[in-house]
């Protein structure tokens, strides 16, 4: 499976003369990448792609497993004219976009597990790491997205078993230039959700994918799990929760681990 500039451009649409391509076989983090593309002041969107990522990162300093097979992919956006309390929302608009292209390409049904976990075939199938970078008295988007599209040679490692899933399962037939189309139409959903965030265009259709809704969690805050029932996501993309002790809390960021 190879990458081809014409076929991602082709999914790019109407972004296809906005959007810098950057293909590489392998690099350590694409979103290390980003942010050295954005500290330049680039003032283009940059669209990296790596087949392997050797230090891919995960969200809360964890590693994210990067061998070929999946898609590898950081969209640095320059100036996204957002309110700063706004860039907690681009990784729900990264989310959407991901489902968005994975249910109109694939036979896989994605759901989002909250805040940037995509879910399919019964595990996580991608993750979205997302980052800013300060520069030119601006601020930059480096927008990362891992997506494990066929379950990897080998296996995934043991600490991924039973928690780690792949779009494609074992023997699906894999479509010609899944991986160019993937990526090019991902960006393209991404950078149209990006300009409705201040009208929260997309936070109903965040809540519809979820499907953490009504379920027992642990809510993980400064690596302190404490027990809780989610009840709602609202308009900001924030889970709300109610713990044991009665008291309910809005999140806008965090880490929840379900009980299933
Ligand atoms: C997570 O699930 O915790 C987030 C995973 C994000 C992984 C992607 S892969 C492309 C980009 N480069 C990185 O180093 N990380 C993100």
């Amino acid at each position: 499976m190879l990458y081809s500039e014409e076929k991602i451009k082709a999914a790019l649409g109407d972004h296809r003369d906005t959007v810098k391509i950057i293909i590489d076989d392998v690099t350590a983090s694409t979103n290390d990448k980003g942010k050295a593309i954005a500290a330049t002041g680039e003032s283009k969107n940059t669209l990296i792609l790596a087949y392997r990522q050797h230090k891919g990162k995960g969200r809360m300093g964890r590693s994210f497993f990067s061998p070929e097979g999946g898609i590898y992919m950081s969209l640095v956006i320059p100036k996204t004219g957002l309110d700063p309390e706004d860039i907690p929302l681009i990784t729900p608009a990264a989310a959407v976009a991901v489902c968005r292209a994975i249910e109109s390409l694939t036979p896989a049904e994605p759901k989002i597990k909250w805040v940037n976990d995509i879910f399919c075939n019964g595990g996580k199938a991608a993750g979205i790491l997302t980052e800013t970078v300060f520069s030119s008295e601006d601020f930059f988007s480096v927008v990362g997205i891992g997506i494990n599209l066929i379950p990897p040679k080998g296996g995934f490692p043991a600490e991924l078993n039973g928690i780690a899933s792949s779009v494609y399962g074992k023997g699906e037939e894999i479509p010609q230039d899944i991986m160019s189309i993937l990526a090019g139409t991902v960006t393209r959903e991404l950078l149209d959700l990006t300009v409705t965030i201040p009208e929260r265009g997309f936070s109903e259709e965040y809540r519809r994918r979820s499907f953490v809704i009504g379920k027992d969690a642990r809510v993980i805050k400064n690596g302190i799990p404490t027990e809780a029932h989610i009840v709602d996501i609202d308009k900001n993309c924030r889970l709300g929760v109610i713990y044991r002790d009665g008291n309910e809390e809005y999140l806008l960021c965090g880490e929840i681990s379900l009980s299933f």
